[in-house]
């Protein structure tokens, strides 16, 4: 008999058949999440669990699969996963790392540009029947190249976005727990400085890092009145790094020249003063969303439940 496993959503024909192959897998839902009280019935009986993001894997869903070996995590971001509970409980937690790494950096940069070249706001302009003549000072963005970008969190996306700024001949600055090696320094032409100093000093500044208790509100109020009065700050990491009332009363009182978000505090919600503004570009969470990258994505998860079912380390482990 195949091991049984919950897929919290339905996924891609080419994963479920892989799945097929090696366990007995119920879809928990479709065009929907599952409810905390679903997913605790439905994870009873299971032995591993295939989750996104949006799927709160707690003490309490721990605590109702007693023969729960892995939960394979469709993100790289495991945040939603009690991962200290279930290492406890010698559950394997796992997630999907490197394959979204350009995707997201590519979703990074389309957000800096859009900001800065105020992409959104023109769009709706034109398409209102506002455009009616070419004019000098329509729209005026801000210069990107040649000024400063700041990363918070240099790990695998932030490099990403470091490679990319090049091409925009932009001065790097970095910000992370651990420094990199004077190579890797050299290599992705980015220094150190620490965070305070990172946030006054840039004209753009993009946040990489995990979300994890030292990094809850590491971008509160405090730290966004350092920031340059016409600073770009960009989020593709997770909403909660910002207090998002926070930059949405900087916002509206224009304390920065605008800000690019794809990720929220409390997802699917947005702040309704964020909605209302023209100097914020809000995108529905996309930063890994292409085809090729999910496909990616979900394969790597359905391989970790596969090994995890199987008994077996499997390949991503969170550490
Ligand atoms: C997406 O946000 C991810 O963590 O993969």
């Amino acid at each position: 008999m195949k091991p049984k496993s919950l897929l919290t959503q339905m996924i891609f024909p080419e994963v479920l058949e892989f799945l097929r192959e090696h366990t007995d897998y119920e879809i928990g839902a479709e065009g929907r999440d599952l409810t905390k009280s679903e997913l605790i019935e439905k994870i009873r009986d299971k032995e591993g669990i295939l989750c996104l993001l949006m799927d709160e894997i707690d003490r309490s869903v721990i605590d109702a699969a007693p023969r729960l070996k892995i939960i394979a995590n469709l993100a790289v971001g495991y945040d939603n996963v009690d991962v200290s509970y279930a290492r406890e409980k010698g559950i394997f937690v796992t997630n999907t790392p490197g394959v979204l790494t350009e995707t997201t950096a590519d979703l990074t940069w389309a957000l800096i540009l859009a900001v800065a070249r105020r992409i959104p706001e023109a769009d709706r302009f034109l398409r209102e029947g506002k455009f009616k003549r070419w004019s000098l000072d329509l729209f005026l963005g801000r210069e990107v190249s040649g000024k400063r970008l700041g990363i918070v969190g240099m790990g695998r996306i932030g490099k990403a976005v470091a490679l990319r700024a090049k091409a925009f001949a932009m001065e790097i600055v970095y910000n992370d727990l651990k420094r990199m090696s004077p190579e890797e320094e050299k290599k992705f032409k980015a220094s150190y400085l620490p965070l305070d100093e990172l946030l006054s000093t840039s004209d753009v500044i993009t946040i990489h890092t995990p979300l994890n208790r030292e990094t809850y509100h590491l971008i509160d109020a405090q730290k966004i009145a350092l920031m340059k009065k016409d600073a770009i700050l960009v989020n593709a990491a997770r909403g909660a790094i910002i207090d998002e009332k926070a930059l949405a009363q900087a916002l509206e009182e224009k304390r920065i020249w605008g800000a690019g978000l794809d990720v929220y505090e409390n997802e699917p919600e947005v702040n309704p003063k964020l909605l209302s503004l023209d100097n914020v570009v809000l995108l529905p969470h996309l930063g890994s969303a292409t085809r090729e990258t999910r496909l990616k994505m979900a394969m790597m998860a359905a391989k970790n439940l596969i090994q995890g079912l199987s008994g077996k380390t499997p390949d991503n482990l969170v550490s």
